[in-house]
């Protein structure tokens, strides 16, 4: 199963488009009513985009993120993730996937309270058999870029909502992942520490050329995407240029 997933790391960084569905849908049946809260999108991601997804609330885009993730499996549809039709490996495979290739951010930070910054940036490695010792340079270079270095030994509870949110930028780019996921990774934030969420996410994403998929209400934010998806009832209705890719500059307004 190891060997399956390093093969899968190999084949996620050599082929393209980072991220493909095709007819994607989730339905659920609650009662006598079908929920279409997916329904039979069609989206293909070049490596290294940023992405915005928009949409009011109950459009589907927390379900499209998870379907994307691995985390749930489709009604129908399929998602490939660097060429791999995600849904059709076993569920270990999947899992081990995820946990190599994707970095996943989410509103309320989800830290470990009772860990240190840099044992919950460490998190996803130790998981995966690596020990600190071996990890402490990588930690530190990466709070380093995030202006976080000076906070290596707090606990979460320790910190402001703007500092958590960036210990988990660390933390999901601690993998080197191919895709970052975030979901409304600033609804929790002031519209400044929104800002630098945003700014540090599109930086990683230019630098380590990371497809990067957000979920967000956030007006502001279209400026640092290149492309702004919106969704109603499941269905994707309108597909953008973002901000950057129109100007080449971060911020519209
Ligand atoms: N387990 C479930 N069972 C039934 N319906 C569900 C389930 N999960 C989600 N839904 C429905 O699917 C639709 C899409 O939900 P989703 O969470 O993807 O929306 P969203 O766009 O992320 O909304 P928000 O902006 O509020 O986070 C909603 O109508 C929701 O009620
Ligand atoms: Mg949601």
């Amino acid at each position: 199963m190891t060997d399956a997933a390093d093969l899968l790391r190999v084949d996620v960084a050599l082929s393209g488009p980072a991220v493909e569905t095709e007819r994607l849908s989730m339905h659920y049946q609650v009662g006598p009513e079908t929920v279409r809260a997916l329904d039979g999108i069609d989206l293909a991601i070049p490596r290294g985009q940023f992405l915005l997804v928009r949409g009011r609330s109950g459009s589907g885009k927390t379900t499209l993120l998870h379907l994307l993730a691995g985390l749930q499996k489709p009604t129908s549809g399929v998602v490939r993730v660097g060429g791999q039709p995600l849904h059709a490996m076993p569920r270990r495979a999947t899992d081990l996937f995820r946990r190599r290739n994707v970095g996943l951010i989410f509103q309320f930070f989800n830290l470990i309270p009772s860990l240190t910054v840099e044992m919950n940036v460490a998190l996803p490695l130790l998981l995966d058999g690596k020990k600190l010792p071996t990890l402490r340079g990588r930690i530190g270079e990466l709070l380093d870029t995030l202006g976080m270095s000076h906070r290596r030994g707090h606990s979460p509870h320790q910190l402001s909502g703007g500092e958590m949110q960036r210990v988990a930028i660390a933390r999901a780019m601690i993998v080197e992942p191919t895709l970052v996921l975030a979901d409304e990774p600033t609804g929790n934030l002031d519209s400044r520490n929104a800002h630098e969420v945003f700014g540090l996410l599109r930086e990683q994403a230019i630098a380590r050329k990371v497809t990067t998929i957000v979920l967000t209400h956030d007006p502001d934010a279209s400026g640092y995407a290149d492309r702004v998806i919106e969704m109603h009832d499941g269905r994707i209705v309108k597909d953008t240029c973002g901000g950057s890719a129109r100007a080449g500059v971060r911020d519209a307004d």
